[in-house]
């Protein structure tokens, strides 16, 4: 017997995909309730980066919709400049995300260690993640969360975009308004909440930029609020030795991401062809922009291979004080999906399986009927959720659940709150409204004065690395 129940069983390759098929290997990152490690394919031997969320961890924070809602958006996109998802699948404990591996270190630990950049470096940067960030925009998906913890280098040293924890879809007629980001690289009209679209993510690159080159961001502030006036008043400023590191062209490049107009901000026209002028702008002359999207272009800082690029705390914590190691599980059978919380089943309906050597990767951008009539256009501004937890660090994430809208029904507060109460039914209509997503935190409003309020009672805050 006891030989028996010891014996590995054989796995099934062909079957849906699960960890069974993976190796778990070392951990290397931990972000706002993710934890990442390196897994390799035991059948194909290909490393792979897993990315995976404890259930009741992601219901407690209220992040169910994000959670969904990243696995919805990262099937649908494949791109050279984005950390692309390969494989999805959950257990009782976890939802998996299979990422592509990034083995040269995130861009928080290389300003970490060897601070500021060269401009050449950064211009690079900058490049790869622009085309990546007009890619997002053609697919109508907003990012709202590019910061250097969030651009992954690959072994060469190629910029890759990850983390899609808050990005959600966009639609030009219909702006959003829930406070989501990280507020050191929130663009100003997120802060005000008059409505913001897709330019917010150039706004983030001018920061990333900026913070790349000189080792700290242009605005800063002790307080929520002293960031929020830096953010929407004070003029930008350089450090004085900036001519010395940066050419003018540099500078102009950042200062027009950094324009408080999105209108007149770099990279966006109000009904597309943004990229045009970052392609045209003098600081990008001479770039072959085909070579630089075919990778041929050879980064002009290559990650030391022999060396780990993670942090070593990652693999040291989870081998000291998890108390529960991640480990391959068979899923209980015979589960009555009647009998589950609400939010448990929404994970259990909505996580669905990706295995990227089989599907066909689809969009779920499917904007409501009636998108853009003046009606529903006023409507949107005020049927937009305005729920929003606000974090203490101004680089650590504010998650807020996707935004909803629900055009044939007035906006009540109660239209607004307990939606994951309601069947699953729902919670699918409201996953596949095109402009965003369910608001399933009915965590209650937020005011600008609440800013300050710290920390979100509903969201514990998160140890992150100092900026
Ligand atoms: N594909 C990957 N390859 C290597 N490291 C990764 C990968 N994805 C994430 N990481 C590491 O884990 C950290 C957290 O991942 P992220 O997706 O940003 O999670 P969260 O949504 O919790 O912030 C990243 O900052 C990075 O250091
Ligand atoms: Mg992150």
């Amino acid at each position: 017997m006891g030989a028996a129940c010891c014996k590995p069983e054989a796995i099934d390759f062909e079957g849906e995909v699960n960890l069974f098929h993976f190796y778990l290997l070392r951990s290397v990152g931990k972000g706002a309730f993710g934890k990442v490690r390196v897994v390799q394919h035991k059948h194909t031997k290909t490393l792979f980066a897993l990315k995976y969320i404890n259930k009741a961890k992601c219901v407690k924070m209220k992040a169910v919709a994000n959670i969904v809602q990243e696995r919805r958006l990262l099937e649908e996109i494949d791109h050279p400049f984005v950390v692309n998802l390969r494989y999805a699948f959950q257990d009782d404990e976890n939802c998996f995300f299979v990422l592509d591996l990034m083995l040269g270190g995130d861009l928080r630990f290389h300003l970490d260690r060897a601070g500021a950049m060269n401009e050449e470096t950064v211009r690079f940067y900058m490049a790869e993640i622009a085309s990546a960030v007009d890619y997002l925009h053609s697919k109508r998906i907003v990012h709202r969360d590019l910061k250097p913890d969030n651009i992954l280098l690959d072994e060469r040293g190629h910029a890759h975009i990850t983390d899609f924890n808050i990005a959600v879809h966009f639609s030009e007629r219909r702006l959003l308004t829930g406070v989501a980001g990280s507020m050191a690289y929130m663009a100003p009209e997120v802060l005000t909440k008059r409505g913001y679209s897709a330019p917010v993510d150039f706004w983030s690159l001018g920061i990333l930029g900026y913070e790349l080159l000189f080792g700290k961001r242009p605005f800063r502030g002790r307080t929520n609020t002293a960031l929020t006036n830096s953010i929407l008043n004070e003029p930008l400023s350089w450090p004085e030795d900036a001519a010395s590191k940066v050419s003018t062209e540099g500078m102009r490049a950042i200062q027009s991401f950094l324009e408080r107009d999105p209108n007149r901000r770099l990279g966006y026209r109000p009904g597309g062809g943004g990229m045009a002028d970052i392609k045209a702008h003098p600081w990008f002359r001479g770039l072959d922009w085909g070579a630089l999207h075919r990778k041929e272009i050879v980064p002009p800082f290559e990650p030391d291979s022999k060396r780990a690029n993670f942090d070593a705390t990652h693999e040291l914590e989870e081998l000291l004080l998890e108390e529960n190691p991640l480990k391959a599980r068979k899923r209980k059978e015979g589960q009555d999906v009647e009998a589950m919380t609400p939010e448990m089943r929404m994970m259990e309906e909505h996580f669905k399986v990706f295995d990227y050597t089989r599907a066909q990767r689809r969009s779920y951008y499917h904007p409501a009927p009636g998108t853009g009539t003046s009606a529903q256009t006023t409507s949107a501004t005020t049927a937009i959720s305005s729920n929003t937890a606000v974090s203490t660090s101004p680089t650590s994430k504010t998650i807020e659940a996707p935004e909803t809208r629900m055009p044939s029904r007035p906006t009540t507060p109660s239209d607004r709150t307990g939606v994951i109460s309601r069947t699953g039914m729902d919670v699918e209509a409201q996953i596949l409204d095109g402009g965003g997503m369910a608001n399933l935190g009915g965590r209650g409003g937020w005011k600008s004065s609440d800013i300050e309020m710290s920390p979100s009672p509903l969201r514990q805050p998160t140890p992150l690395r100092p900026a």
